[in-house]
């Protein structure tokens, strides 16, 4: 048996920094499972709107995103590049990607009662195995264990001028202070929260991308994820038929030449 977390691939970062992009990706590349945990966060904003919720009551929208059934789906050419998410069946690619459901998942994501709900659902998800997974707590809070855990960054300004381009191509012409403004608040909300606020995890590789295209930064986290789980060497202990005749020689661990062997380790 190998090891499980050795498949997780947990992506923290501040927004904009283009985690869900890269994410989605590289789990593309790699064959796996892409869980994107923001858009639990969203979906649970969405929840709290559609049922009259007031946006402050965590332990109702906890209750509510407990019993619903929030999907993630494969991104299509009908999703902008975004994973598509339904809840109880209903789809809310669109709606939960505006600016005001960003600002007020801001809120909902301090909630500590909606987070203990959403991990709990996070951590289910990423048992099926070969995951990437992309939020703010995964390497410090949802899955520890992470066989490889990157902290994905960039400077304000560069997430601010990539938003614009961004929307830019939707045809809108935001302005770049307010932008940037928009930025360093959620910066803030997401860094500055009681519970789980975003922080890198101290086994965690940081990149800074301000310099990388996409492209890069995908390439970088595979060469990573190699290096990571590479398979272990073969054993280099003696084989079964014949650690038998080894064993023979019960002083066999104070040869010198055994004592440089490196531990068989679990393929
Ligand atoms: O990644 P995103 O912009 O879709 O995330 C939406 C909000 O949810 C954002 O304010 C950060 C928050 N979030 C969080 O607190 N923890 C996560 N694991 C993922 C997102």
């Amino acid at each position: 048996m190998g090891h499980p977390q050795a498949l997780q691939i947990a992506i923290d970062g501040p927004a904009g920094a283009g985690k869900s992009t890269v994410a989605r990706k590289l789990a593309d590349h790699l064959g796996y499972l892409y869980i994107d945990t923001g858009a639990m966060y969203r979906a649970s904003t969405w929840l709290a709107l559609k049922n009259d919720i007031p946006l402050t009551d965590g332990d109702a929208i906890a209750a509510l995103a407990s019993k619903s059934n929030i999907q993630l789906k494969p991104a299509d050419e009908s999703s902008d590049g975004k994973i598509r998410v339904f809840v109880d069946g209903q789809e809310i690619t669109r709606e939960i990607r505006t600016q005001r459901m960003s600002e007020l998942t801001a809120g909902i994501a301090a909630l500590g009662q909606v987070r203990a709900v959403l991990v709990e659902k996070q951590r289910e998800l990423a048992r099926e195995g070969f995951c990437v997974i992309d939020g703010r707590d995964i390497g410090t809070v949802v899955m520890p264990d992470a066989g490889l855990k990157v902290f994905l960054t960039a400077s304000p300004e560069e997430r601010a001028r990539r938003r614009q381009k961004e929307l830019a191509a939707q045809g809108e012409t935001p302005d770049f202070e307010a932008l940037l403004k928009a930025i360093n608040e959620r910066d803030y909300l997401d860094c500055n929260r009681a519970v789980s606020p975003l922080m890198r995890a101290v086994d965690a590789v940081e990149l800074i991308t301000d310099n990388m295209t996409i492209d890069d930064v995908v390439l970088e986290l595979e060469k990573l994820a190699k290096e990571a789980f590479q398979p272990a060497p073969a054993p280099a202990q003696p084989r079964a038929h014949e650690r038998e005749s080894a064993s023979a020689l019960t002083d066999f661990q104070d040869l010198p030449e055994f004592q440089e062997l490196p531990e068989a380790q679990e393929v």
